[in-house]
């Protein structure tokens, strides 16, 4: 562990004169030297424009910049290439496939379907293309332990409906769902399944051939990457089918005024210059997760959770929102009536950082009929030492409030 939290500079830190303990990592994730240092590098050795010079360094660029797509299509096991399109991070891809594949799939009075679980990127892009297109959302609901009513899945589908908007896992409840099962019941009626990833890609190992999904979309940041670079995975055929989103340079064959031609996959989906060096930093990031192994992180951080699903479940007072057996990385949590900001401040004042408020998923918010939530999100170069410090403060903030 040492080792581990030596390759990350910024927690080595004091904040308020206290170790910093940084437990806000469903936000984003802290990065390790590699990464950091080859962005560096990149800069003072390398940096160019990527498919477009014929100079040395843009082409030593471009070569950095299709090694991490190639990186990632390995990573979650894409067939090609092709099928790996960067895009400034999950939200820009789902807004990328609710704009081109609602142009070419959707018409008046179809019917998507988003989990009630979903972050706001996952519901508005979708409630923009219905509105464009005269279609209907409808909502998959989840209960109380915050697992979704899987059941409910079969009748809710319809003729119409056309695809089938889901998280991977839950950033505000750490739930994670039976992506499989989803797809299984989904395409056995036809319909399209876009996966949200942005919580699961650095807990756990993506295969998207054994999903079978048709869309899965993720952030580099969430997994030790630079922000700006996203990810969205899509079936080369669907891919294929589906217009450009948006227009300009690296996406054409041949512009003329009467007509433009596209590029191949995946540039068609690539308009003007992409952040190359964030799309760099997230090859090296996969390169470092790899080498501790995806399986080690996953086994680590999934004593944290349970370690502290048990430490502060002993709180008097203290409520756990999200308590699904297949659950990981978050803990969302309420004591007695303190105000989640209240708790949010008092704890940063003692060196921990932790997330408040709704999460960007007010209706799971609304599903509890509460304003928020205190939410501790786990990495694996947390500790449960850091986790017994997150422990000792709620304790005292408890007593300041008594
Ligand atoms: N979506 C990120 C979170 O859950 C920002 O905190």
């Amino acid at each position: 562990m040492d080792t581990i939290r030596a390759d990350f500079p910024i927690l080595h830190q004091k904040v308020y004169d206290k170790p910093y303990v940084y437990l806000d990592n469903g936000a984003t994730t802290q990065k390790p030297k590699v990464v950091i240092e080859a962005v560096k590098n990149f800069y003072e050795q390398t940096n160019s424009n990527i498919h477009r010079g014929v100079h040395l360094l843009s082409e030593k660029s471009t070569e950095q910049y299709e090694q991490a797509r190639s990186m990632v299509a390995e990573f979650i096991h894409a067939n090609s290439t092709n099928e790996i399109i960067f895009t400034k991070g999950t939200t820009d891809s789902i807004n990328l496939v609710a704009f081109s594949f609602g142009e070419k799939y959707i018409v008046a009075n179809d019917e998507i379907i988003v989990s009630e679980m979903e972050h706001h990127s996952n519901i508005v892009p979708w409630q923009m293309l219905c509105e464009r297109k005269q279609a209907k959302l409808k909502v998959l609901p989840f209960d109380d332990n915050g697992e979704l009513c899987i059941e409910k899945l079969d009748e809710l589908i319809t003729k119409r409906t056309k695809l089938i908007a889901v998280t991977h896992v839950s950033n505000s409840l750490g739930t994670v769902n039976p992506i499989a099962e989803i797809v299984k019941i989904a395409h056995a009626k036809g319909v399209k399944v876009l996966v949200d990833g942005a919580q699961a890609i650095q807990h756990t190992a993506i295969d998207v051939q054994a999903l079978d999904c048709d869309f899965y979309v993720f952030s580099g940041h969430k997994i030790y990457a630079e922000t700006g670079i996203g990810v969205l995975y899509g079936k080369e055929k669907l891919l294929n089918e589906m217009p450009p989103y948006q227009g300009g340079g690296d996406m054409i064959k041949e512009v003329t005024f009467e007509k433009t031609t596209y590029s191949d996959l995946p540039l068609k989906f690539e308009a003007g210059t992409n952040n190359y060096v964030a799309a760099i930093s997230l090859g090296e990031a996969i390169n470092y997760v790899q080498a501790i192994g995806i399986e080690t992180i996953a086994a680590h951080e999934n004593k944290l959770v349970q370690y502290a699903s048990h430490k502060l479940g002993t709180i008097d007072g203290l409520r756990i929102y999200g308590t699904a057996t297949n659950k990981v990385s978050v803990i969302s949590f309420l004591v007695d009536n303190i105000h989640h900001y209240d708790m949010g401040m008092m704890l940063d004042k003692m060196g921990i950082a932790v997330r408040t408020g709704s999460h960007c998923t007010q209706p799971v918010m609304a599903h509890f009929d509460i304003t928020g939530t205190v939410r501790a999100s786990f990495a694996f170069y947390n500790t449960k030492e850091e986790i017994d410090r997150l422990y000792d403060g709620i304790i005292r903030i408890k007593k300041i409030f008594a």
